[in-house]
């Protein structure tokens, strides 16, 4: 496994890549987080999804880690991923900005790992990530109005709220039928 980008006391950022595979698949099929997320519905498909979030030279924007839950024992070998952080994309009409997108297996929710991490990954991105992402000059967060825990996540972090689109977001596990919700952009401005 590639070595660890960032360090906390409680967290690792790994660089994601396939060797993440199964963890990432509990992730992305743990029922209580799949809200907001489009649930996998089978291994193929995680690792399709992990592919196209691994960092590549043909999409220098993608910047995505493994979020690793340290071990309290002397033993760091046994280490837990328990989400990811990252880059995913440019958004359309944003092409100065890169969109951040993260997640917590919900085993771990409420304990403040996703702002750490959320936190570890905007101080790499400000330390020589810019360069990484060719120069995309902000980040920017795509949140679903009914999900106050991820917006909290991005306010901790020093986002500040942005345009409301209507519509244009389609809430993963919704099973209400309202298949498109609306979101807003909450943005991290550097000069
Ligand atoms: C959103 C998510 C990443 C938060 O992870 P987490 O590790 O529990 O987040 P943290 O513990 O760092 O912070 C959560 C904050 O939201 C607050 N919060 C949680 N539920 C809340 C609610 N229903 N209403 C208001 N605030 C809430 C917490 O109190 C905490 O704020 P505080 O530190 O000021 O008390 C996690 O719920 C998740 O993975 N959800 C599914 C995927 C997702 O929604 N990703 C974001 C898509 S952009």
């Amino acid at each position: 496994m590639a070595k660890f980008a960032a360090e906390s006391p409680r967290l690792w950022l790994q660089p994601l890549s396939l060797d993440h595979l199964e963890d990432f698949h509990a992730i992305m099929t743990d029922a209580t987080g799949l809200k907001f997320s489009k649930p996998s519905p089978n291994i193929d498909d995680t690792k399709s999804l992990l592919q196209k979030w691994t960092p590549s030279p043909e999409k220098p924007w993608i910047d995505n880690y493994a979020i690793i839950l340290r071990s309290n024992s002397h033993d760091e070998v046994k280490v837990k991923m328990i989400g990811t952080v990252g880059t995913v994309r440019v958004p359309q009409g944003l092409e100065d900005a890169a969109e951040v997108a993260y997640g917590i297996h919900s085993d771990f929710w409420g304990q403040g790992y996703a702002s750490e991490a959320l936190g570890m990954f905007v101080a790499l991105y400000c330390a020589d990530g810019r360069e990484r992402l060719q120069g995309k000059k902000h980040l920017v967060a795509k949140i679903d109005p009914e999900n106050p825990a991820s917006e909290r996540v991005v306010q901790k972090v020093g986002f500040e709220k942005g345009e409301t689109v209507d519509g244009g977001y389609t809430r993963g596990g919704d099973e209400a039928g309202r298949d498109k919700s609306e979101y807003v952009w909450w943005v991290l401005k550097r000069s």
